[in-house]
């Protein structure tokens, strides 16, 4: 079939899979060309598929040669119906390791549930009998709790008082005031829920208990800071209290791994644009308004890069990993940087609809946009057939 984006809000209902082989292979070439890291080995990764996750299951398998484990919740593709981007992602991924020689497998459902888990830790038992390195990468609006039932829902709301700022809509340009109304208690406790630790202390318990953690084991989740302007929406709203939940909880599998010298720690990294920021209202304006500085003070990054600083520079830097005070590794330093900070604080002023098609850099976040889902990549051909049934190898 000839496929085309349809998008719908924050999303785009398809997604090409030439278009996502060409995004994982020049994640794979970057990682290459700035040569080997002397990382782990076997590696398990919790929300492979996208985002922050592929780019540690790549970083992982082609800086380190690692044998990689990948956990995700993606849509296969069905007759004239194109599967979610992070399935293309995955198989085109498992290509391209089982070209290198390297192990891949993954697992496709809901890394919430302990059927997901139990299954996971009998493909590390059968095929890499321990992991030394666990990425723990979910994004997800809602979360199955496995022992209770209950769905919950995570929301994105200030706490408090109702926030007002400027948003733009990324596919029109449109600068407008936003208004969110303040979360009550429960939506809180369902964000934190969602979003916060406790899954990922699960999954290590779990790990552990089944003998599957090797000595001296890391496990790294990934949080966000981000400005002022952000602040209200997201670090003092509820998304925020789930992340002070993640970053508290690293302290406390520190504590559970010390009898096999493991370590947990939370990277505060850049903010992007995935799947998951692009529904954060606020945040594409201040994307858009960043990338414009970054690029200009050529401190750009990608996912890719990102994480391949992030192993290379903190994880695997050959001495201790360097933390702030909340002993949290910081990649997202080139962001925060008072200059770069101080010039975007000056741009949100100024922006309008008028104003951002040149203080902003909206074109950039556009393409990275359609990049998600394997759209306006040189090198492929979008107006070939193309065969949407590709499939993962290792997921019958
Ligand atoms: N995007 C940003 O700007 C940014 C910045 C800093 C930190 N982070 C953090 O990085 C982490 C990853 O975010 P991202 O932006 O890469 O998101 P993403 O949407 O690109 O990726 C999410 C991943 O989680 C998987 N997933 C979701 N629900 C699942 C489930 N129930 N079971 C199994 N897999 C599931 C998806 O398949 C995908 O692999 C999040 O904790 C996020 O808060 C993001």
């Amino acid at each position: 079939m000839i496929i085309e984006p349809r998008m719908r809000g924050f999303i785009c209902l398809t997604a090409h899979p030439k278009g996502c082989e060409q995004n994982v292979k020049n994640q794979i070439e970057y990682v290459k060309s700035k040569g080997k890291i002397n990382g782990p080995k076997r590696v398990l990764v919790i929300g492979a598929s996208t985002g922050f996750g592929l780019a540690s299951r790549i970083t992982s398998a082609f800086g380190s040669d690692a044998s990689t484990i990948g956990v995700f919740f993606e849509k296969p593709p069905m007759e004239g119906k194109t599967a979610s981007p992070g399935w293309y992602n995955s198989a085109a991924f498992e290509q391209e390791a089982q070209k290198a020689g390297l192990y891949a497998k993954s697992i496709n459902g809901d890394a919430f549930s302990n059927e997901v888990k139990q299954q996971t830790i009998d493909m590390i038992k059968a095929d890499l009998g321990q992991v030394d390195l666990i990425i723990y990468s979910l994004a997800s609006p809602v979360r199955v709790h496995p022992v209770t039932g209950v769905m919950h829902r995570s929301v994105l709301k200030p706490i408090g008082t109702t926030f007002t700022n400027k948003t733009v809509d990324f596919h029109t340009g449109n600068v407008s005031q936003v208004s969110i109304e303040p979360a009550n208690q429960e939506d809180i406790d369902n964000t934190v829920v969602v979003m916060g630790g406790e899954d990922w202390s699960m999954w290590m318990d779990a790990m552990k208990d089944a003998g599957v953690l090797a000595d001296g084991v890391t496990t790294v989740a990934y949080s966000y800071i981000g400005p002022e302007v952000t602040e209200p929406v997201y670090r003092k709203g509820t998304i925020g209290r789930a992340k002070d939940h993640l970053e508290s909880t690293a302290f406390e599998i520190t504590d559970k791994l010390k009898d096999i010298n493991g370590k947990g720690y939370v990277s505060v990294n850049k903010a992007l644009v995935t799947q998951a920021s692009s529904a954060i209202p606020v945040i594409p304006l201040y994307i858009s308004l960043l990338y414009k500085i970054m690029k200009a003070e050529g401190i750009h990054e990608g996912c890719i890069e990102q994480i391949q600083r992030l192993f290379q520079q903190r994880l695997y830097n050959g001495s201790e990993i360097p933390t702030d005070d909340k002993g949290r590794i910081r990649i997202d330093d080139w962001e925060m940087r008072a200059d770069v900070q101080a010039q975007v604080s000056k741009l949100w002023e100024e922006s309008t609809t008028e104003s951002l098609v040149e203080i902003g850099d909206l074109a950039g976040y556009k393409q990275d946009f359609l990049n998600l889902f394997g759209f306006g990549f040189e090198g492929v051909d979008y107006l070939a057939d193309t065969d949407e049934m590709v499939q993962v190898s290792s997921i019958a």
